[in-house]
Parts: structure tokens; sequence; C-alpha cells
């Protein structure tokens, strides 16, 4: 429920101008939300957070003070130099990564844009070393039994992982299959956060699109891991510690036709 502090407030009228939905009206000189747009408010917190005197409030939603950002040529560089260098890891140290990194960077990636703010997403990490290896056996198991995706076993014989990549981590994104705007593309843009998150802590990544896809087709993947049927894997990724993985140079990427208008 928006609250505001008449005491605090000056009237600048900045929070009407950032609401996405136009649930603010300035009729008084102050701001107000009218009942009939409380429930067109999808709780962003534009308002709150972009308040210069922290006049406005949700209960139980806070805002945190602001942290240091200077755009500007320096992030520009930081920020794509550290793109150019994510590549996707194929050598894992068996060295645990951190529970408290984890969560962190997991933290973080909650303040990844979500349509109309829904935040569908959930993660599971896939923690424990032991854990990986009995996903990777239930993996093997269903490819054995269906004959699909047969490339992960000739590829396993000759010791090349290409599900679970011997990493000592996964982590799998998860949605609801239904009653959500955008759960897939909500959920690997948080997924993607994490990615770069990750590599600028020195912690390598590897897309796991064959285990997102097994997973879900999966009864006994599922049942494993904990996922209902009305949840659905949209993202996935091993991680740990690059194992002597350090990259010389940027590959060719080609350029992605652009279309000007
Ligand atoms: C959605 C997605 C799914 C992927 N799934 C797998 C996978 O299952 N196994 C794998 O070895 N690599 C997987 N990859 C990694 C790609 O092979 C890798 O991104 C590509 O070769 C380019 O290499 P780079 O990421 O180092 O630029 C996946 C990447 C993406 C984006």
């Amino acid at each position: 429920m928006f609250q505001l502090n008449k005491d605090r407030c000056i009237q600048c009228g900045q929070c009407a101008r950032v609401c996405p939905f136009t649930c603010i009206t300035l009729d008084s000189g102050y701001p107000d939300m009218a009942p009939k747009k409380l429930r067109a408010c999808v709780k962003c917190l534009h308002c709150a957070a972009i308040c210069p005197t922290e006049a406005i409030a949700f209960p139980g939603l806070s805002c945190e003070p602001m942290v240091p950002w200077e755009p500007g040529e320096t992030a520009f560089l930081q920020t794509k130099n550290m793109m150019l260098t994510r590549r996707s890891i194929r050598n894992f140290k068996k060295d645990p990564v951190p529970r408290q990194v984890i969560e962190e960077v997991l933290r973080t990636s909650d303040f990844a844009p979500s349509a109309r703010n829904q935040q569908p997403q959930s993660w599971l990490v896939v923690h424990k070393p032991e854990t990986v290896a009995k996903v990777m056996k239930l993996v093997v198991e269903w490819v054995e039994n269906k004959h699909i995706s047969m490339e992960i076993l000739s590829e396993l014989e000759r010791q090349n992982n290409i599900v679970t990549l011997d990493a000592p981590h996964l982590l799998i994104g998860i949605g609801p299959r239904a009653g959500k705007m955008n759960p897939y593309t909500d959920t690997v843009i948080a997924l993607r956060d994490i990615d770069l998150l990750f590599h600028s802590r020195g912690i390598g990544t590897c897309w796991a699109g064959y285990l997102a896809n097994l997973i879900n087709a999966s009864l006994e993947l599922r049942a494993y891991l904990g996922i209902p049927a009305d949840l659905q894997v949209y993202g996935a990724m091993a991680f740990g510690y690059p194992d002597n993985e350090t990259y010389q140079r940027l590959p060719y990427k080609g350029n992605p036709p652009v279309q000007w208008k």
C-alpha cells in the first residue's frame, strides 16, 4: 500500500513521472494513489526509489540507500570487457564456490527486469557434488532408454561431459508454466546477470541447455530434484572455478545482421 509522508514531500512530481502505469496522480499537488489504481501498481517501487526526501513508503517493502555508480568511459569499458572475456568454461576445479558468494549473486539477480515486475523465477542450486553426479546418472539412464540426444553418450565415452561439464555445482532457473506474463524471458535475463556476476568474481559458467531440456522431459529427474509438474526449467548452468582455462584472445563472433529504419 502506497503511503505518503506529507511533511517530507516537496511536491516535485518525480514519483508520478516514473510510474509505469500512471497509478500516481498529483491532483492536489501531492502524490496520491487512487484505490482503483492499486491493482495496476506492480510494486516496482520506482516512486519510492526516486523520491529525494524519502516521503513515499510501501509497508513491508523496503528501499535501501543507493549504491555508487558512475556512468562513463570507465564503467563502459569495465562492463564491455567483462562481457568480452566471458567464455563457456569446460574444465572446472573441484573446489566449492562458497554458499555466501552464490547467495549474494542470486540476491543481486533480483534486480533484473521482469514483465510487470512479476519476478516469476526461483532457483535450485545443486551445491553438493554427489547430487550433481546423481543428476548426471539419471541423465545417462534417460538417454539410454529413450535413444534421444545420443551425442551425450558418445561425448561421455571421450571423457567429455556436455551436460553437467563435471562442474561442482549446477544452477537451475525455474518458473511457473502458466499464470505469469513472461517467465521464460524473465528467468533467462536473471540467469544472464548471474552469469556475468559469477564471471566478475572469477567463477566460470557454462549454460546447460541439455540439462534444462532433460529435466523438463524426465519424470525421474524432476522427482529427484523436487520440481513439481506445474513448474518448468527455463534455464540452467554449470558453474565453479575454471581449471587452467585462461583465454588469451577474443574469438571471431561475426556480426549479427542489423537493420536500421
Ligand atoms: C542456451 C544455451 C544452452 C547451452 N547448452 C550447452 C550444453 O548443454 N552443453 C554445452 O557444453 N554447452 C552449452 N552451451 C554453451 C555453448 O556451446 C557456447 O555458449 C558456445 O559454444 C559459444 O561459446 P562461448 O559461450 O564461450 O562464447 C549453451 C549455451 C547457451 C546459450
